[in-house]
C-alpha cells in the first residue's frame, strides 16, 4: 500500500489511539523535560550519563507514535535512524550527530501541545451525547490530521531518503572499485607467480632443446619432456587461478549443492537450510558462496561449537542468509579480514550483513541480498 493511501480506519479505532496519546502525554513531557536539562548539564557533564539513558526513551516514544500513525494511515512507517556504533559514548554521539533525533524532540514538542490537543478533543467528543454527532464525522479526519503531521515530523521524507540511498551507493561503489582492484591485482600475481613463470620456463626449456636437436638428441629430449611436465603444472595452476574467481562446483551444482559440500567438509554436524531458485545472478551466488565458506570456516577455526546451522532463503526478490553456530561466542566484524570482506562483498550488490554474538554465543551471522532470479523454481536440501 502507498504512503497515501486511506485506508477505511473505524472511529472507534482511532478513538482508542487518541486516549493512547492522552495517556502518553505525561511520559511525554517528562521525557521532553529530561532531555532538555540533560543537554543543558552537558557542560558539567553530568548530563552525558543522563542523556545516554533517556535518548532511547525518546526514541521508544517516537516508535510508539510511529506504530499508532501508520495504523491510522494504513502505510507501515519505518525508523529514520542511522545505524549506531558499539559503545554509549560513541552511540550517543551518533545520536547527537543523527537528524532524527532532533526530530524527536521537535515531535515531542508537538506532541505536548497542539497534536494532543486534537487527541483529546477526538476523546471528549465521543464522551457527551451532543458532540456525538462532531465525533462521528470528525475523529477520523483529525486523527488522520494528526498521524500526517507525526508522520512528516518523524519519517524520513522523500529527498532526504534519496540522499541517503546516494550516499549508501556511493559508498557501496567505491568498495565495489576498491575490491575489484584488489582483486585483479590478487588474480595479476597468481597469473605471473604460477602459469606465466611456469610457461617462461617451457619455452626456455623447448628453446635449449630445439639447438640440442642436431648433436645431443637424448638431452633434448629429456628437455622436451620436462616442458611437457611443467606445462602440466601450469595447466594445474591456471585452473587453481580461475577456480579462485568462480567456484567451478557453483556451476556444477547450484548455490543449494555447493553450501551442502561445504557443510559436509565440517567437522561438526552442520544443518543445511536451502530454499532459492535454481539459478541466481552468477555474482551474487559467488559472494553468497563466499560468505557461507568464510562464516563455516571461522566456526572451525574460532568457535569451538558442538553443531552450526546454515539458512539460505529466497522470497520476494530478496535473498536472506544465515550462519550461526553455538559455540562461545565473540565474533567482531574488523578484528579480521573475514567477516568484513563479507560485507563489503555483500554492499556490492546493495546487501546488507549483521553480526549477532554475544559472550558465550551462539554466534549468528545474517545478511540479505536484493537480487532477481532467472527461474521460479526452487531447491530445499
Ligand atoms: N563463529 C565465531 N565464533 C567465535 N568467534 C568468532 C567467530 N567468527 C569470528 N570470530 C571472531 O571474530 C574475529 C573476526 O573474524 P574474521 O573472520 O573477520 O577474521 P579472522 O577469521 O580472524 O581472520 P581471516 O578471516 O581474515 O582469516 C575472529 O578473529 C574471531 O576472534
Ligand atoms: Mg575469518
Amino acid at each position: 500500500m502507498d504512503e497515501d493511501a486511506q485506508p477505511r480506519v473505524g472511529r472507534l479505532a482511532v478513538t482508542g489511539y487518541a486516549a493512547l496519546q492522552v495517556l502518553l502525554f505525561p511520559v511525554v513531557v517528562v521525557v521532553f523535560v529530561l532531555c532538555v536539562v540533560s543537554a543543558v548539564l552537558v557542560v558539567v557533564w553530568v548530563g552525558i550519563p543522563l542523556l545516554v539513558a533517556v535518548l532511547p526513551a525518546a526514541r521508544a516514544l517516537a516508535g510508539t507514535e510511529r506504530a499508532l500513525a501508520s495504523r491510522v494511515l494504513g502505510a507501515p512507517l519505518s525508523p529514520p535512524y542511522l545505524p549506531l556504533p558499539p559503545g554509549a559514548l560513541a552511540g550517543l554521539r551518533a545520536r547527537a550527530a543523527d537528524p532524527a533525533t532532533w526530530r524527536d524532540l521537535l515531535w515531542m514538542l508537538w506532541a505536548m501541545t497542539l497534536g494532543f490537543a486534537i487527541s483529546l478533543v477526538v476523546l471528549v467528543l465521543m464522551l457527551a451525547v451532543v458532540t456525538l454527532p462532531i465525533w462521528w464525522y470528525g475523529a477520523v479526519p483529525l486523527m488522520r490530521l494528526r498521524s500526517a503531521v507525526d508522520r512528516a515530523v518523524l519519517c524520513t521524507g522523500r529527498t532526504e531518503r534519496l540522499e541517503r540511498r546516494v550516499d549508501a551507493l556511493t559508498r557501496s561503489r567505491a568498495t565495489v572499485v576498491d575490491h575489484s582492484a584488489a582483486e585483479l591485482r590478487r588474480i595479476e600475481r597468481d597469473l605471473h607467480d604460477g602459469p606465466q613463470a611456469r610457461m617462461a620456463a617451457v619455452a626456455l626449456g623447448l628453446g635449449l632443446a630445439d639447438d640440442l636437436f642436431e648433436d645431443d638428441p637424448d638431452a633434448a629430449r629429456r628437455l622436451v619432456q620436462e616442458a611437457r611436465s611443467t606445462s602440466s603444472s601450469a595447466l594445474q595452476e591456471l585452473r587453481g587461478v580461475v577456480r579462485g574467481i568462480h567456484p567451478p562446483v557453483l556451476a556444477d551444482r547450484g548455490l543449494g549443492g555447493a553450501v551442502s559440500a561445504l557443510a559436509l567438509d565440517m567437522a561438526i554436524p552442520v544443518e543445511v537450510s536451502v530454499g532459492v531458485p535454481d539459478r541466481l545472478p552468477p555474482p551474487v551466488e559467488s559472494a553468497v558462496y563466499f560468505a557461507v565458506a568464510e562464516c563455516l570456516a571461522n566456526v572451525g577455526k574460532h568457535a569451538r561449537a558442538s553443531q552450526a546451522w546454515v539458512t539460505l532463503q529466497y522470497a520476494d526478490g530478496v535473498l536472506r542468509g544465515e550462519v550461526g553456530d553455538d559455540g562461545r561466542g565473540g565474533a567482531r566484524p574488523g578484528s579480521g579480514s573475514g567477516l568484513s570482506g563479507i560485507a563489503a562483498r555483500l554492499a556490492a550488490f546493495d546487501g546488507t550483513m549483521e553480526v549477532s554474538s554475544p559472550a558465550g554465543g551462539p554466534t549468528v551471522v545474517r545478511w540479505e541480498v536484493p537480487c532477481g532470479s532467472s527461474s521460479p523454481r526452487t531447491t530445499r536440501s
